[in-house]
């Protein structure tokens, strides 16, 4: 998952909005983690328990990475916008878990990143991830090999 997020990293510029689904524990945490070791963010990106939003500046001249964890995002964008993250989204790599059907508004172009865990699979361990883009930024985009 996160050798996932550092390869995804490489496909992402300022302004780009990704959002995460996935069950409790599918990995959307340690995906995330991959895109800020692959963008080159300052800060471990952990699991947020209290806070919802965590900007990761960039280590060098690239877009800082916003990492939203919607989950107790009960109102959805007009929460978000509450949160004065102090950083202009539309300059910086957003990423959200949980974001589905809340935030959808902040960009006509997202990446879509499905985490499924296999049904009866016994050891548990097992991700099929589906990588998928919406809009015009990803149109023509080769996506499908990220899928796995
Ligand atoms: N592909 C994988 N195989 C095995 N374990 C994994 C995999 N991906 C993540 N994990 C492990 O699953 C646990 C939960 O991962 P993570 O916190 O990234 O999930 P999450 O989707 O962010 O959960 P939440 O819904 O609570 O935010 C972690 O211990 C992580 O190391
Ligand atoms: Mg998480």
């Amino acid at each position: 998952m996160r050798d996932l997020g550092r390869r995804l990293a490489k496909l992402l510029r300022a302004g780009d909005l990704v959002l995460l689904s996935g069950e409790l524990g599918a990995g959307k945490t340690t995906l995330t983690r991959g895109l800020g070791e692959g963008l080159g963010v300052r800060g471990a990106v952990t699991s947020p328990t209290f806070v919802i939003a965590r900007v990761h500046p960039s280590l060098g001249d690239g877009p800082p990475l916003v990492h939203v964890d919607a989950y107790r995002l009960a109102g959805g964008l007009d929460e978000m916008e509450d949160l004065d993250l102090d950083v202009s989204l539309p300059e910086s790599v957003v990423v959200v878990e949980w974001g589905e059907g809340k935030v959808e508004e902040l960009a006509e172009d997202r990446m879509h990143v499905d985490i499924h865990r296999a049904v009866g699979d016994t050891t548990d361990e097992v991700r099929h991830v589906t990588v998928r883009g919406m809009g015009a930024r990803w149109a023509g985009a080769e996506l499908g090999s990220l899928s796995a």
